[in-house]
């Protein structure tokens, strides 16, 4: 278990959504808490909140594509608080649309927040969070859409399978030091995601005119009515929040919002067993385990324990 209190935390995306729900739970915990973000309104609106509380929050403005930036973040964050033991990547921006009519422009904007920041966020803080040795975790946000495609959201999934599997081999490689890595999967939660995506592209990547729609370059019409849905289902970015952090401190691999994720977890893994060669096992085949070791298995996913009660 990590003990959090009297620990720093730095959010990314921290000004509203889900990014927020953490910084309270987080804060609420007894940890110093830097919000990063890039709108400086909702920064300042999320500030005016946590001044009316006795959390120790911080606030420091960060486009997560800016490399400098985070540099200065970093340094502007430890003058603040000290030491970063808890990192969460979490910025993200929702770009949907089907990967048939897809630009440049659209994979830049998707690929350069929702990858490009977290790597960045890595380059930059992981060799700060090593050096000073003392336990933490570093937690990315991805998605449901990083574990099961979703359809017509084809660059959100490339983007959200590929931090997901990042921070897997992450995790495999902070074994023997004080970090961990976790990665976290929600589902639908209340949050300002749609209008912040639209609010933060930046006007270098927006198209000129909005893509064709893809019967116009011949696939089929999805014969389905579109589903409709009620925000009140989704979950709440405070109960998020605590759910994040419940994940940190047991230093979970994986962290959920849904239980509903089950049956699509499953349909996933289980064609991937289904897919697997029919070979009898010989010496090559023996030696390539012993050769290749996580290649072929991962003790990470051993490891995560069974949550056996509600939050
Ligand atoms: P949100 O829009 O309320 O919060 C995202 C925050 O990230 C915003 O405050 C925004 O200003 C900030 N941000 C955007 N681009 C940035 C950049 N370049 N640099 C720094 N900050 C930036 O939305 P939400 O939903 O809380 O999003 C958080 C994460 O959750 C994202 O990674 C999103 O992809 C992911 N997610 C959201 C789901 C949902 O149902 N809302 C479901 C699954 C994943």
């Amino acid at each position: 278990m990590l003990n959090v209190s009297g620990k720093t935390a730095f959010i990314t995306g921290g000004a509203s959504g889900m990014g927020w729900g953490m910084a309270k739970a987080f804060g609420e915990a007894g940890m110093r808490v830097i919000i990063a973000d890039i709108r400086q309104d909702a920064l300042d609106q999320a500030m005016e909140g946590f001044a009316k509380t006795n959390l120790a929050v911080h606030a420091i403005k960060l486009d997560v594509a800016d490399r400098d930036g985070w540099a200065r973040a970093a340094d502007e964050a430890e003058a603040q608080f000290g030491n970063i033991h808890v990192l969460a990547l979490n910025a993200g921006v929702g770009v949907t649309g089907s990967m048939l009519t897809a630009t440049y422009k659209d994979w830049d904007f998707n690929m350069s927040v929702n990858v490009g920041g977290v790597v960045n966020g890595l380059v930059t803080m992981l060799p700060r969070m090593l050096k000073h040795g003392e336990e933490g975790q570093i937690v990315v946000t991805s998605s449901t859409g990083g574990f099961s495609a979703v359809g017509n959201a084809g660059l959100y999934c490339a983007a959200k399978f590929c931090v997901a599997g990042m921070f897997e081999s992450l995790a495999t490689d902070l074994r023997g030091t004080a970090l961990g890595a976790s990665v976290f999967f929600p589902g639908p939660v209340q949050t300002q995601l749609g209008s912040t995506t639209n609010a933060t592209r930046p006007e270098h990547l927006r198209n000129d005119a909005p893509p064709p729609a893809p019967e116009a370059v011949g696939a089929k019409k999805d014969a389905r009515p579109a589903p409709g849905f009620d925000p009140n289902l989704f979950m709440s970015s405070e109960e998020v929040g605590e759910r994040v952090l419940r994940g940190i401190r047991r230093r979970d691999l994986f962290i959920m919002t849904h239980p509903e994720f089950q049956r699509g977890i499953e349909a996933r893994s289980n064609a991937l067993v289904r897919a697997i060669p029919v070979e009898a096992p010989n010496e090559v085949r023996a030696n390539l385990v012993a050769q290749f070791g996580t290649l072929m298995y991962n003790p990470i996913y051993d490891e995560q324990q069974p949550l056996d009660e509600p939050l």
